[in-house]
């Protein structure tokens, strides 16, 4: 039931200072930061991360957009962390994902918009989007020796 998620904060997220505020999220709902750093994605790489998109229409924006500056990478471990982080983070497009998620209060661009302009959605943030995605993207991202084992004081309430 425990289990671990990978989440990047984008290069939106980084360039707007936003690192602070989205993992205060994660920290205050509980989950534990088991690994962390500064990445800038390669296009090889972004190959690798996104494979399961090279062949849609939007992927060379995707790709421009996932390169363009550093990333924040980070494992998050908890009680159905990939469910529970998927949910903090609301919808794929800005302009339908809630308020109260991440992406729905810190961007608001639609798909018609970001089509239109030929560039991808900047929606702040990738998280796993399933337990398989996640098993992979964590060992795409991170080795054993990255990621910590400790203990937070806070478990004894949080879970
Ligand atoms: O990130 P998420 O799992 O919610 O969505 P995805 O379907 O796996 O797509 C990956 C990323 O590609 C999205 O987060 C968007 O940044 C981008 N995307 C886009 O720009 N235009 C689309 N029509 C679909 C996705
Ligand atoms: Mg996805």
């Amino acid at each position: 039931m425990i289990d671990q998620s990978l989440v990047l904060i984008k290069p939106d997220g980084v360039q707007r200072g936003l690192v602070g505020e989205i993992l205060s999220r994660f920290e205050k709902v509980g989950l534990t930061i088991v690994g962390m750093k500064m990445f800038w994605v390669t296009p090889d790489f972004a190959k690798k991360h996104y494979n399961a998109h090279v062949d849609k229409a939007f992927y060379a924006g995707l790709e421009a957009m996932i390169t363009e500056g550093p990333v924040i990478a980070m494992v998050l471990e908890g009680v159905n962390a990939v469910e529970l982080v998927r949910k903090m983070v609301g919808g794929t497009e800005p302009k339908s994902a809630q308020p109260g998620t991440i992406r729905g209060d810190y961007a608001h661009v639609s798909y018609e918009y970001a089509d239109e302009k030929g560039i991808a959605i900047k929606n702040l943030i990738h998280a796993s989007g399933n337990l398989e995605e996640a098993k992979q993207e964590v060992a795409l991202w991170f080795t054993k020796e990255e990621l910590h084992k400790y203990e937070p004081t806070h478990e004894k309430h949080t879970r």
